[in-house]
């Protein structure tokens, strides 16, 4: 079945030419689709005759954008760490936090603890909002369990999560987020065990496509990191890093050298780092509302985008250092921390987003052949959107062709004097 979207004020293509800040913005546009794939975007005016007749919907003046992509999830974890916000507000850091054994080791141990069946639910239920903003897209990362039963836990949740909806799934394995502590004293076991045994295992059992590594002080180091990655890319996993985020240690470059498809986090990153990152077209992921909730200094994203290294934004979601999934409210702070534009957050969170996930050839963007994935927000331009920052702007989410999220009762107030609300399914 094909369906025609009219009187969208403007649709943002997000194409791949032009730089980060280059939408490809139509004015009042029209978008066609057939089942899950776009056939045609462009202005209304010059709607082809074959679609005009097709009975179609009407975007009410609403901005449209491709579906947000969440670039970088740690979706999965039992238990909350509140009692750590209260501790770093009272000057405890994130690293005195974790040396305490607390951090990723208190939700390591809620995680092992929970059973596939409520993680499973609880997920699906953050997924329910996540779909909400304009999001169509949610990387996964495994990393709290930490031993095979719980990250292969972790991973078939994404997995069912993937085939139930209501958004699209990428899995990453995250094995090595840190040390698990009973390995405390024999990290070299844990790296071979993940090396030799889990990550060969993870992509035989297609669990994942991407292996993350957390290089840092309190994790991995960058040798172990190299040699975990060169694993990972041997068994056909797609190489991403959480680097320099605390202090600077050589994460972005090791991202270049083993040309990983993202470096995530990145407030340290040195320049010869950046350099090397552009030089070999590595992906830079920044957090904001992890900057913001460890209180650490903005990533250098104009420094980034001045180097030609493509930014992608996304939320970080987990429960110690961003335990918010609100990918709108991080595109607002990566304008107001790190001095990006609008329209550069907007085409990080879109195509951007999709490269660091390598999902690119199909999601991103909004072109003839790619998946009809897109947002519907209540505002009139992306500048309007993140400046105005609200609960919710978006009033529909449509992912391969079907509306997963609609808010009839904005959308029915927007459009009270004008027809009738959209029902194509
Ligand atoms: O991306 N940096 C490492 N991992 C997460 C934090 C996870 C946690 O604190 O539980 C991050 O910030
Ligand atoms: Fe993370």
């Amino acid at each position: 079945m094909i369906s025609v979207l009219r009187n969208i004020s403007s649709l943002a293509r997000c194409c791949e030419a032009g730089g980060q800040s280059d939408l490809h913005a139509v004015a009042r546009a029209a978008l066609v689709w057939e089942g899950p794939t776009i056939r045609w975007v462009g202005a209304e005016a010059e709607l082809p005759a074959e679609y005009r007749a097709i009975t179609s919907f009407d975007a009410r003046g609403c901005l449209v954008v491709p579906g947000l992509i969440d670039c970088h999830t740690h979706l999965g974890f039992g238990g909350w760490r509140s009692n750590e916000f209260v501790q770093r507000s009272l000057g405890w850091s994130y690293h005195d936090i974790q040396f305490a054994g607390g951090g990723i080791h208190a939700s390591v141990a809620a995680t092992r603890a929970a059973t596939e069946e409520e993680l499973f639910t609880r997920s699906e239920n953050f997924l329910r909002e996540i779909v909400r903003l304009g999001v169509s897209t949610v990387e996964c990362k495994s990393g709290y369990g930490l031993n095979d039963p719980t990250e292969q836990k972790l991973l078939r949740v994404y997995a069912r999560l993937a085939a139930a909806g209501p958004v699209k799934i990428v899995s990453t394995f995250l094995g090595a987020h840190v040390i698990p502590i009973e390995y405390r004293d024999r990290r070299s076991e844990y790296v071979d065990l993940l090396i030799d045994e889990t990550i060969p295992a993870v992509a035989r059992d297609r669990l994942a496509t991407c292996c993350d590594v957390f290089v840092d002080a309190a994790a991995f180091t960058i040798d172990e990191a190299r040699r975990i990655l060169r694993a990972g890319s041997r068994a056909g996993l797609a190489p991403k890093m959480h680097a320099d985020q605390l202090s600077w240690g050589g994460g972005a470059e090791l991202a270049a050298e083993v040309k990983a498809i993202s470096a995530d986090h990145l407030e340290y990153a040195s320049d010869a780092g950046i350099a090397a990152m552009s030089a070999r077209g590595v992906v830079a992921v920044t957090l904001p509302l992890a900057t913001l909730y460890l209180r650490q200094r903005s990533v250098p994203a104009r420094k980034l985008i001045d180097a030609g290294v493509a930014v992608a934004v996304a939320t970080d979601f987990n429960p110690g250092s961003a335990p918010s999934y609100h990918l709108p409210l991080a595109m607002t702070l990566a304008c107001v921390l790190q001095s990006m534009s609008p329209a550069e957050a907007v085409k990080g969170a879109t195509l951007y987003a999709a490269r660091a996930i390598g999902i690119e050839a199909r999601a991103g963007s909004l072109e003839s052949g790619k998946a009809a994935d897109f947002a519907m927000i209540d505002a009139p331009s992306v500048e309007h959107w993140l400046y105005h920052f609200r609960p919710n702007a978006c009033l529909m989410t449509v992912i391969d062709g079907s509306i997963r999220w609609l808010d009839s009762e904005r959308l029915e107030t927007r459009m009270s004097d004008q027809g009738t609300l959209p029902t194509f399914t």
